[in-house]
């Protein structure tokens, strides 16, 4: 089986407020076999989001290749991108994205315009029982701007859950929670990784390193340049 994604040479710059490029990341490879649970470590500022997003092929590197299951993913085209992205990635965003006016239940099912549910498959009934597992189905038809962060948090992952992706990109998953809400959370992601599904996972918590099995990518030693 081909990694579950593969970051090649990586580089990736953003221009400064002096008009001059910022070199974020420099030369970083990187390699998930598939069905790995591994941790993304690094200084703020290091460039985990920024890594999350190129893998997520929600942004693009300015150098380097990105493979998602084997395939190349670097020069297709952004609507090819975009369902790769949608068959393929469960992302838990840093800052959530939720839709604040939409409900908890329309947040989650919003993941269904990006992708076509597998036959068999109800939308509604997947979208609750993924509320069921972060504990967030009671709370099903509140519109999302009025949750607290670590419900939001917890919405975002229904969401990346609910339909089964190969490859979870979740940014800081546990940042906001309380540590028993965290652990049910790093639960959860023990059972999904259980059941197959590969995950990279950004944190400054040192719970999740301690998980067995777990792959520990730190950013400034990945990332030589
Ligand atoms: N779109 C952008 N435009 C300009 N600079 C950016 C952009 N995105 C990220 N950066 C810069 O790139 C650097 C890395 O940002 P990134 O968000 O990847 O860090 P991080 O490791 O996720 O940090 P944190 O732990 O605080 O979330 C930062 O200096 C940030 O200001
Ligand atoms: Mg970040």
């Amino acid at each position: 089986m081909p990694p579950a994604l593969r970051l090649e040479h990586i580089a990736k710059s953003f221009r400064g407020p002096d008009g001059l490029p910022v070199r974020v990341l420099r030369d970083l490879t990187l390699e998930l076999p598939p069905g790995a649970l591994a941790v993304l470590t690094g200084p703020s500022g290091s460039g985990k989001s920024t890594l999350l997003n190129i893998a997520g092929l929600m942004d693009r590197p300015d150098a380097g290749r990105v493979f998602l299951d084997g395939q190349d993913a670097t020069d297709l085209p952004d609507a090819a991108r975009s369902r790769l992205r949608g068959q393929k990635i469960g992302f838990v965003f840093q800052r959530f994205h939720l839709l604040p006016r939409r409900t908890v239940l329309q947040n989650v099912l919003f993941r269904f315009r990006y992708a076509s549910p597998p036959p068999g498959l109800k939308p509604k009934s997947a979208a609750l029982a993924a509320l069921d597992r972060v504990g967030m189905r009671p709370l099903a038809a509140r519109p999302a701007g009025v949750l607290s962060a670590g419900e939001m948090q917890r919405v975002a992952i229904a969401r990346a859950i609910v339909l089964p992706p190969a490859l979870l990109l979740a940014d800081e998953p546990t940042g906001n929670l309380d540590p028993a809400t965290a652990v049910t959370i790093m639960d959860l992601f023990r059972s999904l990784n259980a059941d197959g599904l590969s995950m990279l996972v950004v944190t400054h918590s040192a719970a999740w390193l301690q998980l067995p099995g777990v792959l520990s990518f730190p950013l400034g030693h990945l990332d030589l340049g």
